[in-house]
């Protein structure tokens, strides 16, 4: 089973549903070390719960954001973390942090992608006044939610929504969709063709 490490800056609800389908043996990995940028985020409590090893490394303990990402890099090693996900991540991560860590990175992205990228995807959906939008798994690159795409799925959006309506109906759909991606990259049922990801 592939070792997956998993960062959350908040809520953790993503950890939450990869946990579930973990349990229910549905990952082809097991998850082995939970990293929050905040002491205070709900996936740290999650992860507790659930018995992974867990770590806060807020950026006030640090001299700098490089000593920060030093520390969750070499901690990641301990745990050999083999794949690394970011569920709510908050922090964009650096291009020697990426260029170190040797293994794939994964994250979830409440857009369809490339649209609306960075910050407030769903606010910048109903801003423009699309009429679908979703989620996106893709592979983390040096770029601002712009890696190599691996699974979207499709929400409407309806007549009357709202920030937080809209963003509810993309949560549920990343509930399902990241634990499925996850498996698919832990089982080794992708082929990766420069930025084309096929799942086989
Ligand atoms: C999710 O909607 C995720 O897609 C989004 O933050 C939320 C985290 O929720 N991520 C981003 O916006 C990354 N730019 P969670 O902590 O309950 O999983």
């Amino acid at each position: 089973l592939m070792r997956i490490g998993v960062l959350a800056s908040g809520r953790g609800s993503n950890l939450q549903a990869l946990i579930e389908a973990w349990k229910l043996g549905e990952l082809n990995g097991e998850l082995v070390a939970v990293g929050s940028d905040h002491e205070e985020a709900l996936a740290l409590k999650r992860a507790e719960e659930a018995g992974i090893p867990h770590g806060a490394f807020p950026l006030s303990r640090f001299s700098s954001r490089q000593e920060q990402e030093k520390a969750i890099l070499t901690w990641l090693r301990e745990q050999k973390v083999e794949i690394l996900v970011l569920a709510g991540f908050m922090r964009v991560l650096s291009k020697e942090f990426l260029q170190d860590i040797q293994i794939p990175v994964l994250n979830i992205h409440p857009s369809l992608l490339p649209s609306f990228q960075g910050l407030h995807a769903q606010r910048q959906a109903l801003d423009y006044g699309v009429k679908i939008s979703g989620c996106t798994v893709h592979f983390v690159d040096e770029g601002l939610d712009s890696g190599p795409i691996i699974a979207q799925e499709a929400v409407p959006v309806l007549p009357g929504d709202t920030e937080d309506s809209l963003s509810a109906r993309i949560l549920e759909a990343e509930h399902r969709l990241y634990p499925e991606a996850v498996g698919w990259v832990a089982g080794g049922r992708i082929k990766r063709n420069g930025r084309i990801v096929v799942k086989l």
